[in-house]
C-alpha cells in the first residue's frame, strides 16, 4: 500500500497506460480522479476499480482545454478536499509520415494533447500540491530522447514535456513538490500494435528486434514505475527521467533477436485491463503511405 490515502489524478485513464497507472494506484491504495476524453472508457475503469473496493471518479474533457483542466482538479478538491499526486499521462501519436509530408493539423493536435494538457494540468493543480507537498510524474518518452524518424513531432512533443519536468523539479522543490518524468520505449497499447496504430504492420513485427530485450513492455511493467515515483518512498527523487525502453536508447542493430524465444514472453501481471489496445480508437490516423485511417 504504497499510496495509502493519496489522493492522485491520473489523464488518459481510460486505456493504454493510463488504465493500467489507475488500477496499479487502486491497488496500492490511492484515491483517484481518473479523466480521459469523452469517448475514452473512463467510466469502465473507475466502475471496476469500485467495484474492488476502491475510489475512483471520472472525469471526462479535453485537457486541452482550461476549463476543463480546471474542472479535473476541481473534481479532485469537491471529492477528497486535497491533491497529492498528478499524473500527466495523457497524450495522442495519431501520424506516420517524414516531416515534409507530415500534415499541419496533426502536428497541431500533437501539441495540444501532449503538451497544452501536461501544462495546463501542471499549472491548475500546482496549488493545491504545494499545500501536500505531493508531486508530479508526467508521461515522456524513450522518443524524447532519441527523437523519432516518421513521428518527428511527437518526439518533440516528449522532449518539452521532459525539459519542462525538470524546470518544474527545480522551481517546486523549495515548496517541497517533486516532478519526474517515466520516459516509456514500445508498449503494447493501440500505439505500437494492430490496426489501429499508425505503425505500419510490417515495422510493426520489427519492433522487438531492435529491443535489447526482444518484446515491448507492457503497460503494467510501466504502471509499477509510476506507483514508486509518485509514492513517499520515492522522496529524494525529483528532476528525473526515468527510462523505460527495455534497453532500446543504447541499442544498436538487431539486437533482439538474439533473445531466447522463451525470455521475449510478457510477464503475466497481476492487474485486470480491459483497454490496453483501446486508445487509438475513434481518432484519426493518418499514414503517409495509406492516406487518412479512420
Ligand atoms: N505506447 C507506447 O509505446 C508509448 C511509448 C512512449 C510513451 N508513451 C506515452 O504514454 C502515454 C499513454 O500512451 P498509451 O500508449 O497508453 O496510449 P493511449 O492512447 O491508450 O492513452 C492515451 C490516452 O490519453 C487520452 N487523451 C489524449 N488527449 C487527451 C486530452 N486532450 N484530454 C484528455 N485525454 C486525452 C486518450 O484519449 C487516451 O485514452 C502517452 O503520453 C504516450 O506519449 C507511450
Amino acid at each position: 500500500m504504497r499510496l495509502r490515502g493519496k489522493i492522485a489524478i491520473v489523464t488518459g485513464a481510460g486505456t493504454g497506460i493510463g488504465e493500467a497507472i489507475a488500477h496499479k494506484f487502486a491497488r496500492e491504495g490511492a484515491l483517484l480522479i481518473l479523466s480521459g476524453l469523452p469517448d475514452d472508457p473512463v467510466c469502465d475503469v473507475a466502475e471496476a476499480i469500485e467495484a474492488t473496493g476502491g475510489q475512483a471518479k471520472a472525469y471526462l474533457g479535453d485537457l486541452a482545454e482550461e476549463q476543463h483542466a480546471r474542472g479535473c482538479v476541481e473534481l479532485a478538491l469537491e471529492n477528497f478536499g486535497s491533491l497529492d499526486v498528478l499524473v500527466s499521462n495523457a497524450g495522442v501519436f495519431i501520424a506516420n509520415a517524414e516531416t515534409d509530408a507530415y500534415r499541419i493539423e496533426d502536428f497541431d493536435r500533437t501539441i495540444r494533447n501532449n503538451i497544452r494538457t501536461a501544462f495546463l494540468m501542471t499549472k491548475f493543480a500546482l496549488p493545491h500540491l504545494q499545500k501536500s507537498r505531493g508531486n508530479i510524474v508526467f508521461t515522456g518518452s524513450e522518443a524524447g530522447m532519441n527523437g523519432s524518424p516518421m513521428f518527428t513531432p511527437y518526439g518533440g512533443s516528449k522532449a518539452f514535456l521532459h525539459a519542462f519536468m525538470k524546470g518544474v523539479a527545480l522551481e517546486q522543490a523549495p515548496y517541497g513538490v517533486r516532478a519526474n518524468c517515466v520516459c516509456p520505449g514500445a508498449i503494447d497499447t493501440a500505439w505500437t500494435r494492430g490496426s489501429d496504430s499508425p505503425i505500419e504492420p510490417a515495422a510493426q513485427a520489427a519492433i522487438g528486434a531492435m529491443i535489447p530485450l526482444g518484446r515491448r513492455g507492457t503497460p503494467e511493467e510501466m504502471a509499477n514505475i509510476f506507483a514508486f515515483l509518485a509514492s513517499d518512498e520515492a522522496s529524494y527523487v525529483t528532476g528525473a527521467l526515468w527510462l523505460a525502453d527495455g534497453g532500446v536508447t543504447p541499442a544498436k542493430n538487431d539486437i533482439g533477436t538474439h533473445v531466447p524465444e522463451a525470455l521475449r514472453r510478457a510477464p503475466n501481471g497481476v492487474l485486470s485491463l480491459k483497454h490496453s489496445h483501446d486508445g487509438l480508437h475513434g481518432k484519426e490516423v493518418y499514414r503517409a503511405s495509406a492516406g487518412r485511417v479512420p
